[in-house]
């Protein structure tokens, strides 16, 4: 035996080998090949047992062949399955690729409306501060509306141009200050609610005014509830609600449910005083937003409590006029018209 033979057998083992590896087609079919071609008994290592039938001084020769051959099989072999895994791999990103970028088939859900998401962020506040948020009905009695509020018979509220009345007796609120009534009827101290809903007053509507809008009312009843925890409350709630860095101004007030009373102004966040001109404040510096007050004894009586074992204040707020001003909305029609070009501009924000 001469050892070109033995080198061409290895050529012919070593080309057969390469071409059955070329051939696979996938990663799997390539690793069922690897013993037919790289494994103990494949046709190119078998070729080592020939070497018994060359002259010694041609083996270390021949071996070398043999095992050159083996190793380029070796490597075309990984880089053949490194090949198929990376065109498998890229295969199927390919094919389990979502399109994310596709708009989806459903239509587009509405946005809050601007009163809602002023409602909202007033009733996130005030829940912070652990306030139960409360309702009551809108069609309401004359008791809860007026007399269990202290407000006299004679008192001009109860005129016919300012009430709807809807039967003797029956109503629509005016105020969501009955929601008070109903719930300290209900409920023993200590209490602490925001009241949010809708009110009715007999009234023209112009571009600050509108017969049905929005109030939140707010209710704290406990031992010892001064006008401090008043103030503090509500300072705190202004500055969350139009920044830390603006003065409020508490002004002596009067409601026939509370006393004393208060009217709350905020700086003029837009001009914080500095423009004569300004249309936010209309040249005054300050922006009235609240009425409140400590609950009037006769109140806390109405309802069978003791003013000399509890005391409580209370806040009640316009939603138009905060929406307009923390929106930058100068007519309230806007709120009612249900126009899309103006609702659609605010989207939910918190
Ligand atoms: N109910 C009053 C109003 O509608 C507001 C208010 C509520 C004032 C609670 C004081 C205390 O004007």
């Amino acid at each position: 035996m001469e050892l070109e033979q033995i080198k061409s057998q290895s050529e012919e083992a070593e080309s057969a080998a390469l071409a059955a590896l070329n051939a696979a087609a996938t990663v799997s079919e390539l690793e069922r090949l690897k013993p037919e071609i790289l494994g103990k008994k494949c046709p190119l290592r078998q070729l080592m047992k020939l070497l018994g039938q060359l002259d010694a001084h041609l083996r270390p020769a021949a071996g070398a062949i043999i095992n050159e051959a083996v190793s380029r099989v070796e490597r075309a072999y990984q880089d053949r399955l490194d090949h198929l895994r990376e065109a498998e791999l890229e295969k199927r990103l390919i094919e389990e690729k979502i399109d994310i970028s596709l708009p989806p088939s459903f239509k587009a859900t509405g946005t809050l409306h601007p009163l809602t998401l002023t409602v909202r962020e007033i009733e996130r506040i005030f829940v912070s501060m652990g306030y139960e948020v409360a309702t009551g009905p809108e069609v309401e009695t004359e008791y809860y509306n007026f007399d269990a509020l202290n407000i006299p018979p004679e008192h001009p509220a109860r005129d016919m141009h300012d009430t709807f009345f809807l039967a003797p007796g029956t109503i629509l609120r005016t105020h969501t200050s009955p929601v008070q009534i109903r719930y300290m009827r209900t409920h023993k101290p200590p209490i602490a609610i925001i009241a949010p809903g809708r009110v009715f007053r007999v009234d023209d509507i112009d571009a600050t005014h509108s017969p049905v809008f929005h109030q939140v009312e707010g209710l704290l009843v406990d031992v010892d509830v001064s006008f401090a925890h008043l103030k503090g409350t509500l300072t705190e709630f202004l500055h969350a609600m139009f920044g830390k860095d603006l003065a409020t101004r508490f002004r002596p007030s009067y409601f026939p449910f509370t006393e004393p009373s208060a009217e709350v102004d905020v700086q003029c966040f837009a001009c914080r005083g500095t423009n004569a001109e300004c249309r936010i404040c209309k040249g005054t510096g300050w922006i009235e937003v609240l009425g409140s007050g400590m609950v009037h004894p006769k109140v806390l009586e109405n309802v069978g409590l003791n003013p000399k074992e509890v005391s409580g204040f209370a806040f009640g707020l316009g939603v138009e006029r905060f929406a307009m001003l923390r929106y930058g909305i100068t007519n309230i029609r806007n709120f009612y018209e249900n126009d899309l070009r103006f609702l659609r501009q605010f989207q939910q924000r918190w």
